[in-house]
């Protein structure tokens, strides 16, 4: 079954272009021409417009699909609550939010028989979800394939695989991804996690803010970072399914379920830029210094939702890829500081080249609002003893969500076993070298 799966993804074909105005039909035909919603659509199809953005945002932001399916979303019953299992939502007051520098290990083995949806666990989060604002991050362990579709009508969510290959089915068609790639489902896109190896586990940035997009470039210029043309969308593929199908829907912070009498997967034909999509960190063009000192790290931002104060996101999320290191006369690991901003960071494999040991593939820290933070000992005297040649920084990809308002941790997050207890024991040691002059 998996091997099926495997072979599936990886003949599958793809739209290019972020935020591109895309279209596909998996039926010849079953896209009307000349109009959204003709008094009857082709092929006996029900037409159907799926909102990202208010109807009169800024034609630049709008996100909007028309999807063409064999029934329209209205057809379910009605959902009843289910339990919410180790998701949890903004607002976050399970706990007081904490100024101390936070690690984890990688989540345990999950039971038999976990899911995507069942294997997702919340770090923690900020904002509100009812004000569509904040984000929460979440990390997920599974070893099932989902037979349920979720949506999640509180956020988009960004998916960053950390082991093992997934294959999403999504309203929109199939998506392919491996770790080191990074998945989006926008806002209220029902979809389902094949797993393609087994098992699997990463993360997710639930944004429940405005879309990711790509950051502008400023002086940079035309091109870099992100490249628009390296972000892939699915052709349409539908699921022609009459029969019991449980379908979960995230709403508010509750998780509500409904069993239809047909998969909601039921899309033939679709158009517009409301869209899931997928991305190959490796493609990212990393912008680096070629004089002096480190840059700071939102030359790293691949995506970033822009909040209501310019140049302030209420979520970026930044890549850490291999790179050369060329600065002169410079500390070359990042440095130590205290940011506004809140940092959530996870490895998708390697090292990271501020941490010498302890934060490894599938953890993460948490780094708050102001909390002091940067190389640990170890790293800052190999950098600072370091020769200065041009060195490749080859072995490590690391990823940040980094969030204007402070992280709170989930009761789950702040009591868990794998949450690392000496963590701050990597800044003790530090010696003094100051040597007034003379
Ligand atoms: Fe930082």
């Amino acid at each position: 079954m998996s091997g099926d799966a495997r072979k599936t993804a990886e003949q599958l074909t793809y739209l290019s272009g972020f935020g591109n105005e895309h279209s596909s039909e998996a039926v010849t035909g079953a896209l009307p021409v000349g109009r959204n919603s003709p008094q009857r659509a082709p092929l006996g199809l029900y037409a159907e417009q799926l909102s990202g953005t208010a109807f009169t945002e800024p034609r630049a932001h709008n996100r909007r699909s028309w999807l063409y399916r064999i029934r329209p979303s209205a057809a379910h019953p009605a959902f009843t609550r289910t339990d919410n299992g180790t998701i949890r939502t903004a607002p976050f007051t399970e706990t007081a939010p904490d100024p101390n520098r936070l690690r984890w290990n990688p989540l345990p083995e999950p039971p038999e028989g976990t899911d995507f949806l069942g294997g997702l666990w919340t770090l923690g989060g900020n904002g509100d979800v009812t004000q569509r604002t904040g984000m929460a991050a979440h990390l997920y362990h599974a070893n099932a394939s989902m037979e349920r579709v979720f949506s999640d009508a509180d956020g988009e969510l960004l998916i960053v695989p950390e082991r093992g290959g997934l294959l999403l089915h999504t309203e929109f068609g199939r998506l392919h991804v491996e770790p080191a790639h990074i998945a989006l489902i926008p806002r209220g896109v029902r979809f389902r996690v094949e797993l393609l190896d087994g098992s699997a586990r990463g993360y997710v940035c639930e944004n429940y803010g405005a879309p990711f997009r790509l950051p502008d470039l400023g002086p940079i210029g035309a091109n870099g970072l992100a490249n628009a043309r390296d972000f892939q969308a699915p052709v349409a593929a539908y699921e022609d399914v009459e029969g019991p199908v449980e379908v979960v829907n995230k709403f508010c912070g509750n998780l509500w379920r409904a069993t239809y009498d047909h998969s909601p997967l039921d899309v033939v034909a679709w158009h517009g830029n409301h869209v899931p999509y997928s991305y190959d960190l490796r493609r990212f063009n990393v912008i680096g210094t070629i004089s002096y000192d480190h840059p700071d790290p939102s030359i790293f931002t691949v995506l970033t939702s822009p909040s209501d104060t310019p140049g302030l996101a209420g979520v970026d999320f930044v890549v850490f890829a291999p790179r050369w290191l060329v600065g002169e006369d410079t500390f070359r690991p990042p440095y130590f500081h205290r940011n506004v901003m809140s940092e959530y960071m996870g490895l998708i494999e390697g090292a990271y080249d501020a941490k010498a040991e302890g934060f490894v593939p599938g953890g993460g820290s948490l780094h708050n609002m102001m909390s002091a933070h940067g190389p640990d000992r170890e790293t800052f005297d190999r950098a600072s003893a370091a020769e200065l040649r041009p060195q490749k920084i080859d072995d490590g990809l690391a990823f940040m969500f980094e969030t204007r308002w402070p992280v709170t941790a989930t009761a789950q997050a702040a009591r868990a076993e794998h949450l690392q207890r000496a963590y701050d024991d990597v800044w003790s040691g530090l010696q003094r070298h100051f040597r007034p002059a003379g």
